[in-house]
């Protein structure tokens, strides 16, 4: 028998965050408990959900089904953007511990920055959702860096460090100076949409680099991932095999020239997620 592969650990403030994790938007009901469940089983160690996916009772049941006790998955939910004022936000933890049938969440996330509710609220009502237990860890998502900046001023004056900022990251997007930013306060940045919602897959420079490793193209966009430092990724799948070979990345290393040549893919206008709440971005390439 051989023994089970786990994704490196990344580290932010002294918390291990897995440099691979299987998104689920998009995922629900039974398809969403196998992908959960299987994905554990077969080596994976953090899933990514949040409130609006609509999907924490089957994630929670899929944590739950598989063989593995609850401790070693790290499991980050998000509170949607409306929900993101004092009290409120609590209240949307506890909802998704709720649906989750768990104690606690590894990391609760501010989904979307919101313009209509003060930063500072949002930080101390994060902060105050860590210390009542909800959440081991907190972090944001879509955190552009002027508002970066100021959301770890504001959790350090709680006494507390943000670990993360989940934000869409892929060849085709330069994420370049916001990567920069999470590395100056030692974050973790988890790349979403990793694989450009699965548009990337059939880029014939990346087929090209996947033949040269004998490897899929999905696998080297993963593997150019996780091999920047900080760099942490969530691809999301509902099929068997593709959960598996996304998690089959950690057998070869991509040499530079390929990392440089992924990495030239990046083009204006490579942005996917991008609604009218949306804030304003950081330059990119
Ligand atoms: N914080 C945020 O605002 C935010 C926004 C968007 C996403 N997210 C998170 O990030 C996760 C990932 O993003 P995403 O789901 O939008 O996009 P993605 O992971 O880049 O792409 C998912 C698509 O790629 C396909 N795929 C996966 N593995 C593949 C493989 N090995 N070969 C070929 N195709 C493959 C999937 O199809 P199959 O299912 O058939 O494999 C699916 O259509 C989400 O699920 C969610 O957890 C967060």
């Amino acid at each position: 028998m051989t023994a089970k592969t786990f994704a490196p650990l990344l580290d932010a403030h002294g918390v291990k965050i897995p440099a691979l994790g299987l998104g689920t938007f998009r995922l629900q009901g039974d398809a969403c408990r196998a992908a959960v469940s299987s994905a554990i089983d077969m080596g994976y160690r953090h899933i990514d959900t949040a409130a609006m996916y609509e999907n924490e009772i089957d994630v929670g049941a899929g944590v739950r089904a598989a063989s593995v006790a609850r401790e070693e998955v790290f499991v980050t939910t998000k509170v949607w953007t409306e929900n993101i004022a004092a009290g409120t936000l609590q209240l949307s933890a506890e909802s998704s511990l709720h649906r989750l049938k768990l104690d606690y969440v590894d990391l609760l996330l501010i989904h979307w920055p919101n313009r209509t509710v003060p930063l500072e609220q949002s930080i101390e009502a994060l902060c105050d959702a860590k210390r009542r237990g909800m959440t081991k860890h907190i972090g944001v998502a879509n955190f552009p860096i002027a508002l970066l900046d100021e959301a770890v001023r504001l959790a350090a004056s709680h006494g507390e460090t943000l670990t993360t900022n989940q934000c869409e990251y892929h060849p085709r997007l330069d994420q370049s100076a916001l990567l920069a930013a999470c590395r100056r306060h030692g974050i973790v940045f988890v790349s979403y949409c990793p694989l450009g919602q699965g548009n990337l897959v059939n880029d014939p420079v990346l087929v090209g680099i996947a033949k040269k490793h004998n490897k899929t193209a999905a696998q080297i966009i993963l593997r150019w991932h996780v091999q920047q430092p900080g760099v942490a990724a969530i691809p999301k799948s509902a099929t068997p095999a593709h959960i598996a070979a996304n998690f089959a990345i950690f057998d070869f290393e991509l040499p530079q020239e390929d990392m440089q040549e992924i990495s030239a893919l990046r083009a204006s206008g490579g942005r996917l997620v991008n609604p009218a709440f949306a804030p304003d971005w950081d330059r990119t390439a």
